[in-house]
């Protein structure tokens, strides 16, 4: 690729994103949140009153959305058709909607067509699913992030406590497992780990010590 490109991939709450945008903002990158691609489609079908499993309808509807990212620290803007959706595509409804979403054939070419596009006059740091495997199959570097889902479970629960969200632990537990299941399963670039990815466990590891690994790998390879 001319610009250089990394590629980060994992399951639910595995700290992608955390550990993009601070690589990104150090590096001078662009970062692309695949994820909020996708729960900003999740969004629009909600909008639109369209059921979440009607495939035909989402499918019709691909063609009027506008995704829109306003870069920021930490938090980086959402906008949908020119609306912003930063705190809507983060609801539960949303998180517990949107890998039914993900897994249709039109809505995945539509967002990873969108996703290239963005790769084509920047470097960039794109977090999601199937970044190494699929949207940047030549990535000069691919991390594929983990940690337990206690751990996973356990971050997600203190973000939600300082948003002021009550859910309890066993609940976001189980609801980052379903995801996973979710998105591995799916017939279309399920969640997997590229060949040529590098494993990052972050399980009991704090953010700096992540950070800096993920940015000597970088470093090696530019
Ligand atoms: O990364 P985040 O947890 O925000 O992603 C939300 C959902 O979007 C995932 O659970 C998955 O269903 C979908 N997704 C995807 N492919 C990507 C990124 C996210 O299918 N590259």
């Amino acid at each position: 690729p001319a610009f250089f490109q990394v590629a980060i991939d994992g399951p639910a709450s595995a700290g992608k994103s955390t550990i993009a945008k601070i690589l990104a903002s150090q590096l001078h990158f662009v970062y692309v949140d695949t994820g909020a691609m996708y729960r900003a489609v999740t969004v629009a079908a909600k909008k639109a009153g369209l059921s979440y499993g009607d495939e035909a309808g989402i499918t019709a509807l691909l063609p009027t959305i506008q995704i829109d990212f306003e870069p920021g620290q930490p938090v980086q803007k959402v906008f949908l058709n020119g609306e912003e959706v930063t705190e809507a595509i983060r609801s539960t409804e949303v998180t517990n909607n949107v890998s039914l979403v993900s897994s249709y054939g039109a809505v995945r070419s539509d967002m990873v067509e969108k996703q290239r596009a963005m790769t084509e006059k920047n470097p960039v740091i794109m977090d999601g699913r199937d970044i190494g495997t699929t949207v940047l199959p030549n990535a000069q570097v691919k991390i594929f992030l983990i940690a337990s889902v206690d751990e996973r479970a356990a971050r997600r629960y203190k973000e939600n406590k300082e948003k002021g969200m009550k859910v309890d632990l066993e609940t976001l537990k189980d609801e980052i497992k379903a995801r996973d299941y979710k998105d591995s399963h799916r017939a279309i670039s399920p969640l997997t780990k590229a060949a040529d990815a590098i494993e990052v466990d972050t399980t009991g590891i704090g953010i700096d010590e992540v950070v800096a690994k993920i940015k000597k790998i970088i470093e090696e390879h530019q």
